[in-house]
């Protein structure tokens, strides 16, 4: 199909706001009956330039776009994280209907979780790692949000940044298990001009704590060059020692890991499918930030 600027798109067409799973999926039937391919954008909201280059995306390759903004509980292992993740529909739904989309799914969570979701995925060696281990039951619970999304929607492709390089690893496995029939895509990691990876948490930054947070994408920057010559314990421990040494910094992992299965390698010559990346997750501040390179 022939791609549209957003302004003009906008122009044209106004926005849904639906909220009921009911009449999403009817009106995202009625699209494909007429044999239309839906394009589906998950996000939880308090959205930045990042998600709309998603949108952007998921616009140019389907005839219909989905956004869900929904701070999904199920996925926080954390009760202070879920009480202050940002929440900022009002602003959201301008950016969403400026970028073309044609259907914001906003529900509550009674909506979603009518009942307790008790579903248990076999998320295998993918979710055990790094985030896995990290924030026991955070990707069981986007496994269950991503997977009744997909339910009700059955979208044509789904559109996940690779900031959050496990998520799409895990959401892949998800949907092996679960036999959906749909194109994952995973788009590229948008920076802001300092180099620091966008995310809904850096609202959640101190005027310090901003100013010094871009240490992380340059110390994975430089690490590249570092690890030519450098074993990849050493290129760890580099990365970790740098990141640290700045004030507000502390670094909770970097791994580096096989971009298929994510787990961690002991030496460069042990990556066999693809280059290796190095994932790090370090709070600066209160501030959990992640973001990650290849090699
Ligand atoms: O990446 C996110 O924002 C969330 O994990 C997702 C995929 C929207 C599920 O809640």
């Amino acid at each position: 199909m022939v791609a549209m600027a957003p302004a003009l798109y906008s122009l044209i067409r106004k926005m849904e706001i639906i909220r009921k799973v009911d009449e999403l999926r009817h009106r995202v039937a009625g699209a494909k009956s007429e044999g239309k391919s839906v394009g589906l954008v998950p996000t939880m909201g308090a959205l930045h330039a990042g998600h709309i280059s998603l949108v952007d995306r998921a616009r140019n390759e389907n005839d219909m776009v989905v956004v869900s903004v929904f701070v999904n509980p199920t996925q926080f292992n954390n009760a202070e994280d879920l009480a202050t993740y940002p929440r900022t529909e009002e602003a959201d739904c301008a950016k969403l209907e400026a970028a073309g989309v044609d259907v914001a799914f906003i529900p509550s969570v009674d909506e979603v979780y009518p009942e307790p979701d008790t579903r248990q995925f076999d998320l295998g060696e993918v979710a055990a790692v790094m985030e896995g281990a990290m924030r026991p039951g955070h990707f069981n619970g986007v496994a269950q949000i991503v997977s009744k999304l997909f339910s009700i929607v059955e979208p044509t492709r789904a559109y996940f940044g690779e900031k959050d390089f496990q998520q799409i690893a895990v959401i892949r496995r998800m949907v092996e298990l679960e036999g959906f029939n749909l194109e994952i895509v995973d788009c590229p990691i948008c920076r802001e001009d300092d180099g620091l990876a966008m995310s809904s948490r850096n609202t959640r930054l101190t005027a310090g704590q901003r100013e010094v947070a871009p240490v992380i994408h340059r110390t994975l920057a430089a690490s590249v060059d570092w690890a030519k010559t450098h074993t990849l314990e050493q290129t760890k421990r580099f990365v970790i020692d740098e990141i640290n040494s700045f004030p507000h910094m502390e670094v909770e992992y970097y791994e580096i890991v096989d971009p298929l299965t994510m787990q961690s390698l002991d030496n460069w010559e042990d990556a066999v499918n693809g280059h290796p990346v190095g994932c790090v997750t370090a709070y600066c501040g209160k501030v959990r930030l992640i973001d990650n390179i290849r090699y």
